[in-house]
């Protein structure tokens, strides 16, 4: 009988707090977006191929304390996390933005707001031009991945495109923005209707993009504390060495050493990129620059003692001030 209860209560616990992500309802039918899109493609990859994503994603952060995080807070911050995660929420994303811009062509809005086609006539020179520069991304896009119309963070429109289910708010991408309109080239999106074909695809899913969406996508994009985020979380030889420094120091708060006296010259190595580094912008200042020289200085110290075969506990105590000082950095870089 107590057995019976525990099973009821993890059961009920399960659906009353049980929270994750959903694959979203698909706002027309899966006819509607022939002829560029058959029903069949867009029926597999909605139903299969998102609910892939959504179903692995949910698997991969169950039980974590990832599950709390926002969507943009998982994929900014990628390269900290796992394959499972990045191809995931990636994925996840993605799809759920490509799902909001594709509309019948009979029902789209198009109503495009005058500052949005400002910014396209001065970045692009026309809307044509802007076409022809998303379908050269999506073109030479090499295997699978996306083309993408992003606002950076200095508020400017960029065509960018990327591998695989990666985006451009996550660290990973080397042109970072909101996304704002998204173009999925993976096979699974076209290879029923137009085999190996992709420009037709693209000349057919152009029909279905609903520029007043993206227009709006655009204006909410500018003023989207995102942006901010974006800039301040671009400084990746700053995750680099945090990487080194995690992978060696906590193992050393857990009396294993080997991580840090194999990788010493590495943790250096990082340090000596970091201080080299140029911080973005906001926090590009004396004090912070004072705070990477130290560390650098200490982390040449803790190699130093490696090379000398150092005993553990000097070297975790050097490690504990070299850990300080990178937060020190980190707390400068905040205020
Ligand atoms: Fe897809």
């Amino acid at each position: 009988m107590k057995v019976l209860f525990t099973i009821l209560l993890i059961s009920v616990n399960t659906l009353l707090f049980a929270q994750g992500y959903s694959l979203p309802t698909l706002p027309y039918s899966y006819t509607s977006y022939e002829p560029y899109v058959d029903a069949q493609t867009m029926e597999i990859h909605h139903s299969k191929h998102h609910q892939a994503y959504v179903t692995n994603l949910n698997k991969a952060i169950a039980g974590t304390k990832l599950e709390a995080l926002s969507m943009n807070q998982l994929l900014m911050d990628i390269s900290f996390r796992s394959d499972a995660i990045r191809n995931n929420a990636g994925g996840h994303y993605n799809h759920s933005l490509f799902w909001e811009i594709l509309v019948p062509k009979e029902k789209q809005t198009t109503v495009i707001q005058a500052s949005f086609e400002s910014a396209i006539n001065a970045q692009y020179g026309s809307m044509d031009s802007l076409k022809k520069a998303l379908t050269q991304a999506a073109s030479t896009r090499f295997g699978s991945g996306w083309a993408w119309l992003i606002v950076t963070s200095d508020k400017k429109l960029m065509v960018t495109s990327t591998g695989n289910q990666d985006n451009p708010i996550m660290d990973v991408s080397k042109d970072r923005g909101i996304p704002i309109l998204g173009i999925d080239v993976w096979e699974h999106a076209y290879y029923l209707k137009y085999q190996n074909k992709r420009g037709d695809y693209l000349s057919g899913i152009f029909n279905l993009i609903d520029w007043g969406i993206v227009s709006d996508k655009y204006t909410k994009a500018l003023t989207d504390p995102l942006l901010n985020e974006i800039q301040n979380n671009n400084w990746m030889a700053l995750k680099d060495f945090h990487k080194v420094m995690a992978q060696t120091f906590h193992p050393c708060e857990e009396g294993n050493f080997v991580p840090l006296r194999t990788r010493s010259g590495e943790l250096l190595a990082k340090a000596i990129l970091l201080s080299a580094s140029k911080p973005p912008v906001i926090k590009d200042k004396p004090s912070v620059h004072k705070a990477l020289e130290n560390l650098e200085e200490q982390c040449e110290k803790i190699h130093e003692l490696v090379g000398k075969n150092a005993k553990d506990e000097v070297l975790l105590k050097e490690m504990t001030k070299a850990h300080e000082l990178f937060h020190q950095v980190e707390e400068l870089c905040h205020d």
